[in-house]
């Protein structure tokens, strides 16, 4: 990993002085799920505790032996065990009766609305889960799943797991070639899509990327899509395959497979500090455990609580908190396909008034914009059903925190800001609702159970009011079992910077009391809107296209979306710049990555700023691209290349 400076978070040093703190509710801890006795509980005994959980949490077909067979870095939780996901998600809610209960509230962007209940969960996976038996899918298959934020999407990721498949879910926002890339790294055999979906008012089409994927993925035999937009699109005859016809004439009935509780449940591909993305492997058991434990302890979850977590089901986020957590502990809950500002940057509020929404878990990025948008909009509305509010994927800046704390949360629910990520499957950090007194910014504690420590270069924990890099000392059940298909990088990546301990890639801080402040990545990962994107698949994007012969990029903060990307480009010889160049290869970064990857800076420079050794110095990118006075320059091997490219900075915006 290069170039591991600790990124600044002014505003906290700010706040850390005024140090405003918020106290739990008497009225709120009398009533909530987790007690402050958990901590000294899972410290006691880690693996006696996370037995004691999975006993309550799961049902299991077989009772599991060891707890966790730990060989650093790999491990195997609840061993010996077998359960089946879906089962767990919905079978086993109606059979106790809870069939009527509603699983998802599902509002479409033009208005169109779906209400499922458990009962017709379970009949839509049942019949989804033949289908795909019926196209060959067997246990240990994995199955791809390109669609739009529609139900059929969380459908057809419990199809798989009742069958004992894997699924791999692509964002939609991704493009042809990304979801080939992943198609084929997972050997998917079957790709569950749908013809598009709306978005801002307009009908975006999915199955022509998708199409345009499979001239390269020999490894899948069929499709199935969802009609969504009802305009027809190109099929091909003997591969793809109509929801409405190959599910739709299923029989409602499928037994569960039962599966060993190291089955993988699914891959999902995240940005790392390279070009290729990794495949994240979660397993069945100990990732369950994790999204419905912590579902329930940190979003204090109540039987008739009506949950929304805003994210789209492409990211973590999604899987484990409006998917698996969420099912597992037979909650109703809000799923919205479309944007907040369509058709007016009221409509969360006007959803959250409809359904009355109780907890509303978000990115801080999505916070940021609608307060920019002003107070009115969600004054508008009657959220007085807010009950707890939470905020994920970013660091969240205190005035951020304060704004939905007092515009969404009336200024009396409490707010959870909880860090995980992809690879650690649940929140690790977070407050408990009702326990833990918090302060804006800060993710807090970790949860009970979780060793996290804040380390320095050398791997030893800092003392009380210091920054370092955040490490995990301890397996926990729903971590990552690897990098599918590649074991070394799997060890390098994670295990290698801290002998011992996992690197999350992220720098943090503990203050005075002991609360963690996260400080972003330390990486080469920017954080854009919430979602990863390497700062290297982005250059090598760039380079891809003809006219260009080198690119570094680097996030440079934005106001709403935390980060936002800048590329510096030098173009081949013989290239002039120009402005419409600048929009070709921005749009070219779009098509070969997807939209969210498009620079929004891009500036033509003649040079780039190296070390002697020949390596781009990111710091000093950094610092031009924030308008900063540079620091110390001297490792620089041309010092004259930072006055010209500072020269022309301003660069073109999008
Ligand atoms: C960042 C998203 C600060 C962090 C669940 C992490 C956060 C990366 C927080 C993972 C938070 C996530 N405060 N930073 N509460 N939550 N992050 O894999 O840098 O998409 O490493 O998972 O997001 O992003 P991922």
């Amino acid at each position: 990993m290069s170039d591991q400076s600790m990124p600044a978070r002014p505003e906290i040093e700010g706040l850390l002085l005024e140090s405003r703190t918020f106290p739990p509710d008497p009225a709120f801890a009398a009533r909530a799920n987790a007690a402050a006795d958990l901590y000294a509980e899972a410290e006691r005994d880690p693996e006696a505790f996370w037995a004691a959980r999975a006993q309550d949490e799961i049902s299991w077909f077989t009772p599991f032996g060891t707890v966790c067979e730990w060989e650093l870095p790999f491990a195997r939780w609840f061993v010996g065990g077998e359960l089946n996901v879906a089962y767990n998600c919905v079978d086993r809610h109606v059979e106790r009766g809870l069939g009527d209960k509603v699983a998802y509230h599902w509002v479409g962007e033009p208005g169109d609305t779906r209400t499922l209940t458990y009962a017709d969960l379970q009949r839509e996976v049942n019949r989804a889960a033949n289908a795909l038996l019926e196209l060959g899918v067997r246990k240990g298959d994995r199955v791809a799943i390109y669609m739009p934020m529609i139900p059929e999407l969380p459908v057809a990721m419990l199809a798989c797991a009742k069958i004992g498949a894997a699924h791999t879910v692509v964002f939609g926002g991704f493009s042809a070639e990304a979801l080939a890339d992943r198609i084929n790294d997972a050997q998917a055999k079957v790709l569950v899509t749908a013809d598009g979906g709306w978005r801002r008012g307009r009908k975006v089409g999915l199955k022509h990327h998708a199409d345009e994927a499979l001239a390269s993925t020999p490894s899948i035999l069929h499709t199935i899509v969802v009609d969504r937009l009802g305009d027809g699109c190109h099929m091909v005859e003997g591969r793809d395959h109509w929801w409405a016809d190959v599910v739709g004439r299923q029989s409602d009935a499928c037994d569960p497979v039962p599966v060993e509780s190291e089955q993988m449940l699914y891959l999902l591909y995240t940005s790392g500090t390279t070009a290729k993305p990794k495949g994240i492997v979660h397993t069945s058991a100990g990732y369950l455990l994790g999204a419905a434990w912590t579902h329930r302890m940190v979003f204090d979850l109540k039987p008739d609580d009506v949950y929304w977590c805003a994210a789209d089901i492409g990211w973590v986020t999604g899987h484990s908190y409006i998917v698996y957590g969420p099912l597992a502990n037979a909650t109703t809950g809000v799923m919205y396909e479309g944007a907040p500002d369509t058709p007016d940057w009221d409509r969360w509020w006007e959803i959250v008034e409809t359904y009355g929404v109780t907890i509303l878990y978000t990115a801080p990025t999505a916070i940021r914009a609608f307060m920019k948008q002003g107070p009115d909009h969600p004054a508008k509305h009657d959220l007085s059903s807010i009950r707890l509010l939470g905020s994920v994927g970013e660091p969240i800046n205190p005035e951020a925190w304060l704004w939905y704390h007092e515009h969404i949360g009336g200024s009396r629910v409490p707010i959870v800001d909880t860090w995980w990520q992809t690879e650690t499957g649940s929140i690790l950090i977070s407050p408990l609702p009702g326990v833990t007194t918090t302060k804006p910014g800060s993710a807090t504690f970790p949860l009970p159970g979780v060793a996290a420590d804040v380390v320095d270069a050398e791997g030893r924990s800092v003392p009380n009011g210091s920054g370092g890099y955040l490490v995990l000392k301890r397996p926990w059940p729903s971590m990552l079992r690897g990098i599918y298909g590649d074991p070394e990088r799997y060890r390098q990546t994670y295990w290698s910077r801290f002998p011992g301990m996992y690197f999350a890639g992220d720098g943090a801080k503990r203050d005075d009391d002991g609360y963690l402040w996260l400080l972003g990545r330390v990486d080469d990962v920017m954080n854009v809107a919430g979602h990863r994107i390497s700062t290297i698949e982005v250059e090598s994007a760039l380079v891809d296209h003809p006219s260009v012969a080198e690119a570094a990029v680097v996030g440079k903060s934005d106001e709403v979306t935390g980060q936002a990307i800048f590329a510096f480009v030098i173009l081949k010889a013989g290239q002039e710049p120009s402005d419409a160049l600048a929009v070709q290869l921005r749009e070219h970064v779009a098509y070969v990555i997807g939209p969210i990857a498009r620079p929004r800076f891009l500036l033509f420079t003649p040079d780039l700023p190296k070390t002697r050794s020949g390596k781009i110095m990111r710091r000093l990118l950094r610092d031009i691209a924030e308008g900063r006075s540079l620091g110390d320059t001297t490792t620089l091997a041309d010092a004259t290349v930072v006055d010209t490219i500072r020269d022309r900075t301003g660069g073109t915006e999008d």
